[in-house]
């Protein structure tokens, strides 16, 4: 068995690499064991805090909050802004900004054309109609598109993954009219804090850091010739609006609510007393 310094033990990694690889995977993986090995000589790293790190970073896994970590680490928010760089050096840098997927949404939720009511009448809170239209590349109103949606209950907790929910509680997806247009009816969501006692949660108190986020609505937009897109809106007056621990709020995605207690023109969605209500377009990109 030969000695190695960790130099020749990375370089000796490196060359075990000569079955059929994927290079992209080498790249990569090759890079991050480098950083990792730098990081560990420099800093000293005992092998206590190593194998802490790994049950830690196990314990995340079985969790299923290893993209809840990643969101609170910045990863989520720096994945937008370098497609928003790429976006602004090809000249695509108009629209509706870009916002973080997270780790919460599920796909097929059930579909409705132009208008569906969110939530399932057991949460407390102010009923909101939100409407809007989405505009294709080309500027004008899209029809046929989708809007998928999906937000947090009265408690932060997102139908799925809290099991007190019914199925797609708080998720839709809306098909647009022949004028763009989409709304629904649902509750003004509250903010979110990631699961108490959880492994996300004990790597924030750790960092001295805080795994709240401000009050959102989030939104996946697709429709024919376009490029899909991800992205938020927030709610005003939120304490942690500018102090979200997934970094997510971006000027222009902050809404303006509305309250009213007009009700003859959303009689198709059963609002009856006051409600608060909120209009959002969507400008997508082409595909
Ligand atoms: C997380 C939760 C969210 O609701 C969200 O939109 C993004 C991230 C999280 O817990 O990491
Ligand atoms: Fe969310």
């Amino acid at each position: 068995m030969a000695e190695y310094s960790p130099k020749d033990l990375l370089a000796t990694l490196e060359a075990a690499q000569t079955g059929e690889r994927d290079p992209r995977t080498c790249e990569i993986v090759n890079r991050i064991v480098a950083d990792l090995f730098r990081t560990i000589e420099e800093l000293n790293v005992q092998p206590a805090e190593f194998w802490a790190a790994v049950k830690w970073l196990n314990q995340l896994g079985a969790a299923q909050q290893v993209g809840l970590a990643t969101a609170g680490l910045g990863f989520d928010r720096l994945l937008d802004i370098l497609a928003d760089q790429a976006d602004e050096r090809a000249g695509l840098a108009t629209g509706t900004p870009r916002a973080i997927e997270g780790p919460l949404y599920v796909t097929n939720a059930p579909l409705s054309d132009y208008e569906a009511r969110l939530d399932d009448g057991t949460d407390v809170g102010e009923t909101l109609v939100m409407d809007g239209v989405v505009y294709g590349a080309d500027g004008k109103p899209l029809a046929n598109a989708i809007v998928d949606v999906w937000h947090a209950d009265s408690k932060g907790g997102y139908s799925h993954f809290d099991p007190t929910q019914s199925e797609f509680n708080l998720r839709r997806r809306l098909r647009t009219d022949a004028q763009g247009r989409y709304r629904f009816r649902s509750l003004v969501p509250s903010g979110y804090g990631v699961p108490p006692g959880s492994p996300t949660e004990q790597i924030l108190d750790r960092l001295g850091r805080h795994g709240q986020r401000p009050a959102h609505i989030h939104f996946l937009v697709t429709g024919e010739g376009q490029r899909p897109l991800t992205t938020q809106i927030n709610i005003p007056g939120d304490a942690y609006l500018q102090d979200d621990f997934a970094f997510a709020t971006r000027d222009g995605l902050i809404v303006e609510l509305d309250p009213t207690d007009r009700t003859d023109d959303v009689a198709s969605l059963g609002v009856t007393g006051k409600h608060t209500r909120v209009h959002f377009d969507f400008h997508l990109q082409p595909a």
